[in-house]
């Protein structure tokens, strides 16, 4: 389109203000950039002043391209907004989990599974932001090596809990984790299924299998949330279909879109490193035989949230990604 599309970001928080740093960075091509709340009010996002309008149908006429970043279930936007915003027009990208596991709905990472766009119904959905940044680095292993199972802990920023999070660590807000997050470790993110997995674990085991589309995969997860502002690390520890070396899985990893290799194992990436940069960044990997592991770290706004959303928006129109 020569004149740029018209889009829209629904949702004024941690992920609404990196969507549209996003958009500014890659330089999408915008006509106009309306961003869309509960409440209208002047914001501030990336830096940039905004006149933010009210989330409703109306808002959505001559939108071209709609990313959704406003919190999920019955109250959140997507829920109540996101099938208004395709009735005129609009092609969602929905950083919820509303509708991830919808057999109709691309679940995409572009570096892993871009062609899962075509024949797309005016609505996609971006992963979990602890499975996009895991999926970068197994596709590439996957490809090479085959893979059988998957067991990762991971250690999540409190930015992933929106603005919310955020005031817990900086502010000991109370009503956002089950336990004082300052100073701890807290191994319960969302709610505990009947299989014990918290609804965050399960996301990564049914995401990955989707995204990967290994719908069998063994996939282990437990999820921390820690006190770190920004930047979700992951232990991953893997079994592969065929036996590899040290260089053969360095190779892989190093050559791989959307990965940047941290150098050999005394070298490592930390969230703070990682935060601000759209790479997955990998670390202290280990080989023996069949079993790999290593450490992951990305910025859980943008390759987990922005940066992935606007490189599905890029796929779209055909734009870079
Ligand atoms: N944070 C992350 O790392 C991350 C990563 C991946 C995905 N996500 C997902 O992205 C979404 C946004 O997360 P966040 O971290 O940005 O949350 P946040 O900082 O809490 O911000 C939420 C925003 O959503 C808006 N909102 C809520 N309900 C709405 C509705 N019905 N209509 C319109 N706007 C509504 C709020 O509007 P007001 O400002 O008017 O209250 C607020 O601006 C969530 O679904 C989250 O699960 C987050």
């Amino acid at each position: 389109m020569a004149d740029g599309y018209t889009v829209a970001v629904v949702g004024a928080g941690m992920v609404g203000d990196r969507l549209v740093a996003e958009l500014r960075r890659r330089e999408f091509p915008l006509k106009e950039l309306r961003v869309l709340a509960r409440s209208a009010r002047r914001s501030v996002l990336a830096g940039e002043e905004f006149e933010v309008g009210v989330a409703g149908p109306e808002a959505f006429e001559g939108v071209d391209i709609a990313f959704f970043a406003g919190t999920e279930g019955e109250k959140g936007a997507a829920v109540q907004l996101a099938r208004e915003a395709i009735a005129r027009g609009a092609t969602v990208i929905d950083n919820g989990s509303d509708f991830r596991l919808d057999p109709e709905v691309p679940l995409v990472v572009p570096e892993v599974n871009a062609d899962a766009l075509k024949g797309h119904g005016g609505l996609v959905a971006n992963p979990n932001c602890s499975t996009s940044q895991m999926v970068v680095t197994l596709a590439p292993l996957a490809r090479e090596f085959g893979l059988r199972k998957v067991v990762v802990s991971t250690y999540q920023a409190v930015s992933g809990s929106g603005r919310g999070g955020v005031d817990a660590l900086e502010n000991g807000r109370e009503d956002v984790y089950p336990k004082p997050i300052l100073g701890n470790a807290i191994p319960l993110i969302g709610g505990v299924g009947e299989d014990g997995y918290t609804s965050e674990e399960t996301k990564m085991r049914e995401e990955s299998r989707k995204i990967l589309g290994l719908p069998d995969l063994e996939v282990y997860a437990t999820a921390v949330r820690i006190p770190v502002h920004t930047g979700h690390s992951e232990s991953i520890y893997i079994e592969t279909e065929r036996e590899a070396t040290l260089p053969e899985v360095l190779d892989a990893l190093r050559d791989a879109p959307g990965v940047v290799f941290s150098g050999e194992a005394d070298d490592f990436p930390t969230p703070l490193e990682a935060a601000g940069d759209p790479g997955t960044f990998v670390g202290r990997v280990r080989v023996e035989g069949d079993r790999v592991q290593y450490w992951c770290v990305s910025d859980n706004l943008l390759k987990g949230a922005a940066t992935n959303a606007v490189q599905i928006a890029e796929s779209l129109v055909g734009a870079r990604v």
